[in-house]
């Protein structure tokens, strides 16, 4: 779960990738109700367009079920009787922020195929937030790999799992990436 210290971290992020690279897009795997999503898509609000670059957008990526994890699952039979989380995502963004968002309600692996289709400008920040197996992670930051702007950055939260924090490390190791720990709270920063 994202902490509200964490938000900050993760809405200056945004803003300072977006200056960085205008035009570019946003990518999230694993976004639940919407807590670091709203943070982009403000983020992306906040950045003036430029008449010479396409309209940034957030692309979230997620079946909205909290599938792989017990205690998410929990929280939605709680609060919502087991409904998707799709409904509070949407009313976390609010209509503004979830003008500027493709939510793709799919687990990654079959995402990819659609992102491989959809020839989005590229991304300039990815946050990888989902299924937190070592196995996934690696597979979802090579996904991410694949859309990103050299100078770009992938947060990974959750990176004191330990199943993150060595697919993480291999994953940055084998590419050169450098790989700055435990910042924000609890996310590691590749930059790649
Ligand atoms: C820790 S939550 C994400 C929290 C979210 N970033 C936030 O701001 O609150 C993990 C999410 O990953 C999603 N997830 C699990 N497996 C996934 C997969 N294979 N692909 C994409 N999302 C996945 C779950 O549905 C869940 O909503």
């Amino acid at each position: 779960m994202i902490l509200p210290g964490e938000q900050r971290f993760q809405y200056e992020t945004a803003l300072r990738q977006l200056q960085a690279f205008p035009g570019s897009w946003i990518l999230e795997i694993g976004s639940f109700r919407g807590g670091s999503a709203h943070c982009f898509a403000q983020a992306i609000l906040d950045t003036p367009d430029t008449p010479d670059s396409p309209e940034s957008m957030l692309v979230c990526i997620d079946p909205f079920f909290g599938c792989y994890d017990e205690g998410l699952r929990a929280v939605l039979q709680r609060d919502f009787q087991g409904a998707s989380s799709f409904v509070p995502f949407c009313e976390a963004l609010g209509p503004a922020r979830l003008a500027r968002t493709i939510p793709v309600a799919a687990t990654a692996d079959k995402a990819a195929i659609l992102l491989g289709h959809l020839h989005a400008p590229p991304f300039g920040l990815a946050l990888i937030d989902g299924d937190h197996t070592w196995q996934a992670q690696l597979r979802d930051l090579e996904l991410a790999r694949s859309l990103l702007l050299p100078g770009a950055t992938i947060l990974c939260h959750d990176s004191s799992w330990e199943d993150t924090q060595i697919a993480t490390a291999q994953f940055s190791k084998q590419w050169g990436y450098q790989l700055e720990r435990g910042v924000g709270g609890d996310f590691d920063r590749i930059t790649v």
